[in-house]
């Protein structure tokens, strides 16, 4: 994220500077990145700064506030993210009155893809909002953009009319746990592979015991967290070991900071041009296509590794953050257990050593069989709603681990006595990455589900998903528009989702003697009501 460079200009000469605090609703990090980067260039400025999550702010103060920059990022569906939930709440409450936050002014950076939808609707809504409310602007909502400027953070830039440059100090950052609720320690029961051993990816199929804690699975996906919990005291050793993400590709302010501790004249060069807004097409080939990871960037500066000092570390190093897998099954079928299907995530760069996801790799080595492993984990809610009544048929289109989510659904749904089923899956090859086949074929044998599959890898031409939606244009037309048929999509390919998307639009212009324009009306009103709905990630 980056393009978005605005410039603000506060205070008024020889008036006292106001503190200045900044809000964040961060889900993946990169808005905390971005709100703790603005504060440093306020406090370089000798501003005093507070930055926090928003959820960790008592809201009922901001009546008195007169300065705060919010930055919020906007997750799939438009939704603020899981740390800003409580605000967001409480400031659309319609007893807020008018005018009350008369004393503040605002701005606020969003951090978003414009490949969705939604593009940084959170951002633009709370801008409105606090318009409302009787907020004074400081500056046009920024809007930054992920398919823009190389997934760097956004500069954001303050320019204060007096406060001369100084050094950054590294302020003492507190660790708060991103997630409110406390990890159940869930003991991990199986740790198997489901695809075949030459199949070039490895998935495995994870279950979890969970008996004792009172998680409730029902329309929830699970938040997977690797152990982010400090003893006190904790050794230095034990916080980069297993607190601070030190195999994340760094960010910008990564550069930043380093280069206000190298006094070796080469390397300090370099790290200010990476710090720059003109050198971010180098920082980007230098570091984020090759997947470079921080511990490998000291590397290549070590002089400047070697003044660094201990304090640096927190602000160097962001923290772990939670990964979060849809869940794969229902504790209707499988009782006090939780099962999550990830692949191993494992690719090659140009770097000599393979790049590897930090936390499904440490998950892929644990062997329960070996003795007890316990995983912290808790869930939180899913993005994707499942008609009530039981006739309403439903169709999934989950090719590889999209499947996930639809199988939680399907048991669900079977055990509820729903019916009416329908699966899209898609892989490479039937006899390599099939998941849950036997169980499919179970279903579809019992007359519960009815399955689609397009195995892209098995013949000459590719077969996708979206190939069987129209294949079956029949059948869809019949059931979305006479059964009220409800439609989902999960997966993580990213051209899939839109791919799908172009298939149902050619089912209902062939099938409803439709209109391009008539087609796309009915896909948009689906997906405003609801019937339309995805789950994407990547
Ligand atoms: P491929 O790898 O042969 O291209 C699960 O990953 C399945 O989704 C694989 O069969 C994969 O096929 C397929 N896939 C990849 N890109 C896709 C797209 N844009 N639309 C639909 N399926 C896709």
């Amino acid at each position: 994220m980056g393009s978005c460079s605005v410039s603000v200009i506060v205070s008024v000469v020889g008036m006292p500077l106001p503190p200045l605090l900044v809000l964040y609703g961060s889900q993946t990090g990169t808005a905390q990145d971005s709100a703790q980067r603005i504060a440093r260039q306020a406090h370089r400025r000798h501003l005093h700064v507070r930055v926090l999550p928003l959820d960790d702010y008592d809201v009922a103060n901001l009546i008195t506030e007169t300065l705060v920059v919010f930055v919020c990022s906007t997750t799939g569906q438009g939704d603020p993210p899981d740390n800003m939930k409580n605000f967001w709440r409480f400031l659309f409450k319609k007893s807020l009155p008018v005018g009350s936050l008369s004393l503040l002014d605002f701005a606020v950076l969003g951090l978003g893809d414009s490949s969705y939808p939604k593009f940084n609707f959170v951002a633009k809504k709370l801008h409105k909002r606090l318009l409302q409310l009787g907020a004074n602007i400081l500056l046009p909502v920024g809007l930054a953009d992920d398919q823009h400027d190389l997934g760097l953070p956004p500069t954001f830039t303050f320019h204060f009319l007096y406060g001369d440059e100084v050094e950054v100090k590294t302020e003492e950052r507190r660790l708060h746990p991103v997630e409110p609720s406390v990890p159940f320690p869930a003991r991990m029961l199986f740790n198997r592979r489901v695809t075949e051993k030459s199949h070039f990816q490895d998935v495995r199929l994870f279950e979890f015991d969970i008996a004792q804690s009172n998680i409730a699975l029902l329309n929830k996906n699970l938040l997977l967290s690797v152990p982010a919990r400090l003893p006190q005291p904790c050794t230095v050793r034990h916080l980069v070991e297993t607190y601070l993400d030190i195999s994340a590709v760094p960010r910008r302010s990564f550069f930043e900071l380093l280069s206000t501790v190298a006094t070796n004249e080469l390397e300090r060069e370099k790290l200010l041009e990476f710090s720059s807004a003109a050198g971010q097409d180098e920082l980007h080939s230098y570091c984020n296509r090759p997947r470079r990871t921080a511990l490998e960037v000291l590397a290549d500066f070590p002089h400047t590794t070697a003044e660094l000092k201990m304090d640096y570390l927190l602000d160097l190093f962001p923290e772990i953050q939670p990964r979060s897998f849809s869940i794969a099954s229902s504790l209707q079928a499988h009782p006090r257990r939780l099962q999550i299907l990830v692949a191993v995530v494992k690719y090659k760069t140009k770097m000599f050593k393979p790049r590897r996801g930090l936390c499904s790799s440490w998950l892929a080595s644990m062997d329960p069989e070996q003795g007890d492993v316990f995983v912290p984990l808790w869930v939180k809610k899913g993005s994707l709603r499942f008609p009530t009544e039981k006739e309403t048929p439903v169709v999934m289109v989950g090719p590889g681990t999209g499947v996930a989510p639809f199988r939680s659904a399907i048991q669900e749904r079977i055990a509820q006595g729903k019916m009416a089923n329908v699966l899209f899956f898609g892989c490479r090859s039937e006899s390599k990455d099939f998941y849950f086949r036997s169980e499919w074929e179970e279903l579809k044998t019992a007359g519960l589900l009815r399955l689609f599959t397009a195995f892209s890898r098995d013949q000459e031409e590719k077969s996708y998903v979206q190939h069987r939606v129209r294949d079956n244009a029949e059948l869809l037309w019949d059931l979305i528009t006479h059964k009220n048929a409800c439609f989902y999509i999960a997966g993580n390919a990213k051209q899939m989702p839109s791919s799908v998307c172009d298939a149902l639009r050619e089912v209902f212009q062939q099938q409803g003697r439709l209109s391009a324009e008539q087609a796309e009306q009915m896909l948009v009103t689906m997906e405003r009501t609801g019937r339309l709905q995805n789950e994407t990630w990547s």
